[in-house]
């Protein structure tokens, strides 16, 4: 892997992060998003994760090749030691490191601001996604069945997780 760069996100990635995300909502169930995110939307998404949440951005070349982030696993208090990952890395970037850098990232920072345990919900055909999280440390917890229905379709969910 050549030349990637981690940094945390600023509201001035969120057209280059929304436009990265926007592609799986439209093409593809690895979201389970219907409806694409304005560059509005996406920068209030990034001010959200910029305190003890996070996003981290993955530039290559000075372009925003993808990003990670943090989000609370659940809204009730005692889940607060709880994050969900997610991941997103551009088309033409796939396959060269630049995912497992981002999620090795997020992971230390997830590490660092003192949270316990890290989730990862991804569509159970997802063969990409699933390794990756399995080469940085995760395990599979289960997989709830048809769970979320997207482009006609039931899809099920593999959850994973890595304890802090
Ligand atoms: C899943 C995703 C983040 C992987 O990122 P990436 O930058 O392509 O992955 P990397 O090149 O860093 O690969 C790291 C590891 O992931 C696994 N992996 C990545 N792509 C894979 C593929 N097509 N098939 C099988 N395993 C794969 C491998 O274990 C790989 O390690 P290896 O190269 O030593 O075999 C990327 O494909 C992506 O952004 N997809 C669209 C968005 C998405 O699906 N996000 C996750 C939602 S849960």
């Amino acid at each position: 892997m050549m030349g990637v760069l981690l940094r945390p996100a600023t509201p001035a990635d969120a057209a280059a992060t929304a436009a990265i995300y926007n592609a799986e909502v439209t093409g593809s169930r690895v979201t389970f998003d219907l409806v694409t995110r304005t560059v509005e939307e996406q920068a209030a998404w990034l001010r959200s994760r910029s305190g003890v949440l996070e996003v981290v951005v993955a530039e290559v070349d000075g372009e925003v090749a993808g990003f990670a982030s943090l989000s609370p696993y659940r809204d009730r208090p005692a889940y607060r030691t709880t994050v969900e990952d997610s991941i997103y890395v551009h088309g033409d970037h796939r396959g060269t490191g630049v995912g497992r850098a981002l999620l090795e990232e997020i992971v230390a920072v997830a590490r660092e601001r003192g949270f316990h345990a890290v989730m990862a919900r991804i569509v159970a055909d997802h063969t990409a996604s699933i390794r990756l999280h399995a080469a940085v440390g995760f395990e599979h917890v289960g997989v709830e069945r048809e769970v979320g229905r997207k482009f006609g379709r039931w899809l099920d969910v593999t959850v994973m997780q890595l304890l802090l």
